[in-house]
C-alpha cells in the first residue's frame, strides 16, 4: 500500500471519528466509506496501531480567563478537549491556560472590536485547527439607574455583551460551516429574561442575546450547528463581588448563590447534547421562580 494512500485513510478516520464523536454518525466509530477503507487498507493491524483515535475537539472560549468561563475550561479540559482562552487581559488568560495543561493557548482579544476578533480566530485556527466548540462567557456590567447611565456605558455593555457576541458566533459558525458541525453555548442572564430595576442597559444586552441565538439556531441547525444559552442568576465572581450577598440570597429558593462549576456543567451539558438546540437553560437556584 502507498504510503500517501494510507494518510488519506487516516484523515477520513480521523474525520468519521470526530464526527461519531458529536453525535453525528451513529453505530460503528467511523462513516461508511471510512470503515470500509479502513478495513481494506489497515489490517492486519501495524506497529505503532495505524488505528487512530480522535484527536481533541477545540475549544473557544471567550472570558475564559477568569469566573463561569474559567470553570467551564477547567471541566472542559478534565474531559480531554483542547482550549483556547480569550480575554483582554492576556496575562491573565495565559495563567489560567497554564493551570489547565500545556495543550491549552491563550489569546488577547476585545470582543467589541470586529477586527480583533476576526485576527483572533486566523490564529487559533493556525495553532489548533478546526473549531468545534465555542463559549461566549466574556461580560462586563454597568449597573444604574437608566438617567444616571452615561452612553459610552450603555455602548459599552452592547458592544461587549451582545454585538460581541454575535461577531464571535459569525467566524466560528464560518470555520463550523467547512467541518459539517459545532456547538455553541452563549452566557444570558436571568436579567435578560425577567429585567431588573439599575440593569436596563444589561438586561437589554442579555435579552437580545436570546432572540439572536433562538434565531441562530433556526439558521445553521441544518448545517449541524447547534445553538443554545446559559441564563444564570446570582454566581460568586468577580461580577458579583460587591453585592450585598446576606440581603440577596434571601429572595433565592435554594438559599444561597451559584458557583462557577455549578455553570459550567450546565454549559459543558448544552454543548455536548446532540440533539437540543435553541434552548435557554435558567441556572439560578430557583429565583426566576420568585420574580
Ligand atoms: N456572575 C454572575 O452572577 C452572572 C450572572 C448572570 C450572567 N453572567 C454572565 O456570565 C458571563 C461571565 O461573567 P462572570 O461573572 O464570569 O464575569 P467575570 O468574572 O467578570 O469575567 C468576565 C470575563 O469576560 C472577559 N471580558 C470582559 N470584557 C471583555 C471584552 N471586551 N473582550 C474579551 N473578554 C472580555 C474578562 O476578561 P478581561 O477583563 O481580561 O477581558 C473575563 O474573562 C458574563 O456574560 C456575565 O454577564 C454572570
Amino acid at each position: 500500500i502507498e504510503k500517501e494512500t494510507v494518510n488519506v485513510s487516516h484523515s477520513l478516520l480521523e474525520a468519521g471519528l470526530r464526527r461519531r464523536r458529536r453525535g453525528y454518525v451513529r453505530g460503528g466509530g467511523a462513516c461508511c466509506t471510512c470503515l470500509l477503507l479502513g478495513r481494506a487498507l489497515l489490517a492486519p493491524p501495524p506497529s505503532p496501531p495505524l488505528l487512530l483515535s480522535a484527536p481533541p475537539e477545540v475549544c473557544v472560549i471567550f472570558g475564559g480567563s477568569r469566573g463561569i468561563g474559567q470553570a467551564v475550561a477547567q471541566l472542559l479540559a478534565q474531559k480531554g478537549y483542547r482550549l483556547a482562552l480569550a480575554a483582554r487581559n492576556l496575562e491573565l488568560a495565559q495563567t489560567t491556560a497554564n493551570s489547565l495543561g500545556a495543550s491549552h493557548l491563550a489569546f488577547s482579544c476585545d470582543v467589541s472590536k470586529e477586527e480583533n476578533i476576526q485576527n483572533t480566530f486566523k490564529e487559533i485556527e493556525k495553532s489548533l485547527g478546526h473549531i468545534s466548540y465555542l463559549v461566549n462567557a466574556a461580560g462586563i456590567n454597568r449597573d444604574g439607574l437608566l438617567l444616571r447611565t452615561k452612553a459610552e456605558d450603555m455602548v459599552s455593555q452592547l458592544h461587549t455583551n451582545l454585538l460581541g457576541t454575535m461577531l464571535t458566533c459569525k467566524a466560528a459558525v464560518k470555520n463550523m460551516i467547512q467541518q459539517e458541525g459545532g456547538a455553541i453555548v452563549n452566557i444570558g442572564s436571568i436579567v435578560g429574561l425577567k429585567g431588573n430595576s439599575g440593569q436596563s442597559v444589561y438586561s437589554a444586552s442579555k435579552a437580545g442575546l436570546v432572540g439572536f441565538s433562538r434565531s441562530l439556531a433556526k439558521e445553521v441547525a441544518r448545517k449541524n450547528i447547534r445553538v443554545n444559552m446559559v441564563a444564570p442568576g446570582f454566581i460568586h465572581t468577580d461580577m458579583t463581588a460587591h453585592l450585598k450577598e446576606e440581603e440577596l440570597k434571601k429572595a433565592i429558593p435554594l438559599g444561597r448563590f451559584g458557583e462557577p462549576h455549578e455553570v459550567a456543567r450546565a454549559v459543558v451539558f448544552l454543548l455536548e447534547s446532540p440533539y437540543v438546540t435553541g434552548h435557554v437553560l435558567v441556572v439560578d437556584g430557583g429565583l426566576q421562580l420568585l420574580i
